[in-house]
């Protein structure tokens, strides 16, 4: 079994209101996607990784990552799932069905790399495996006015985070079909549930944020320099 990865960096963050995307802004004398393919590259089980980026992107040239030999890239669509299904689609022409992939955010810089590795760990086991944390804050369900409905029990509730690991061929027709039938996906675990197939959560450190708000990269740029 063979594992490649694909990373969603089509995004033109607009909630950072940077005016770059944020997966190209500065942190910690790299920029973000820097991070993010690094810490995949640093694991030799991965034998290509497929980028994915926005039509006519001008920046990704400036990465350090970008003529690195495993490193490819392809042209993503309007949504984070149509990115993904089109890194899977380019990743189809290397790979078999059997074949394992790792998805994981541009935008999350400070995953772990021993986090990655315990994730690589369970390739081969049931339909795959997402790197998340236990919720520790008491949830609240509200109505659209923020009245609070109810508290939700904490207890069996997870933050799904990126990296997420599945066999490719399942991967790709969850996604696809979970898109043709018009599902919201807002992760590859999303689809696989949708098409009827259990994954498992696997605990990881809560450090591995997503960067989507000014605040989050400094909390980055802490997280990195403190190797938290
Ligand atoms: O916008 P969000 O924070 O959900 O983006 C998560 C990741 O998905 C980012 O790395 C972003 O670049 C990527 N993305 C994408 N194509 C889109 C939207 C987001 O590849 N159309």
């Amino acid at each position: 079994m063979n594992l490649f990865a694909v990373v969603p960096a089509a995004g033109s963050g607009q909630r950072m209101g940077a005016g770059l995307p944020k997966q190209y802004l500065a942190l910690q004398g790299r920029k973000v996607i820097d991070w993010s393919v690094r810490s995949l590259l640093r694991q030799p089980e991965i034998q290509r990784v497929v980028v994915v980026l926005a039509s006519r992107d001008p920046h990704w040239q400036t990465t350090l990552v970008h003529d690195d030999p495993r490193v490819c890239t392809t042209v993503g669509g309007p949504e984070r799932a149509i990115s993904v299904l089109e890194g899977l689609k380019a990743l189809r022409v290397h790979a078999k069905e059997s074949d394992w992939v790792l998805v994981h955010d541009a935008a999350r810089p400070c995953v772990r790399e021993a986090d990655i590795q315990r994730l690589v760990e369970q390739i081969g086991q049931g339909n795959g495996t997402v790197l998340g944390a236990p919720v520790i804050d008491t949830m609240k369900r509200t109505d659209a006015t923020g009245h609070i409905l109810g508290t939700v029990d904490r207890n069996l509730l997870w933050r799904a985070f990126t990296p997420q690991l599945f066999p490719l061929g399942l991967l790709y027709k969850a996604l696809k079909d979970a898109l043709s039938a018009g599902i919201t996906v807002t992760d590859e675990a999303g689809a696989m549930e949708w098409a009827g197939y259990q994954s498992s959560m696997l605990e990881g450190a809560s450090s591995n944020i997503k960067i989507t708000r000014p605040e989050d990269l400094e909390l980055a740029a802490f997280y990195l320099s403190h190797r938290l």
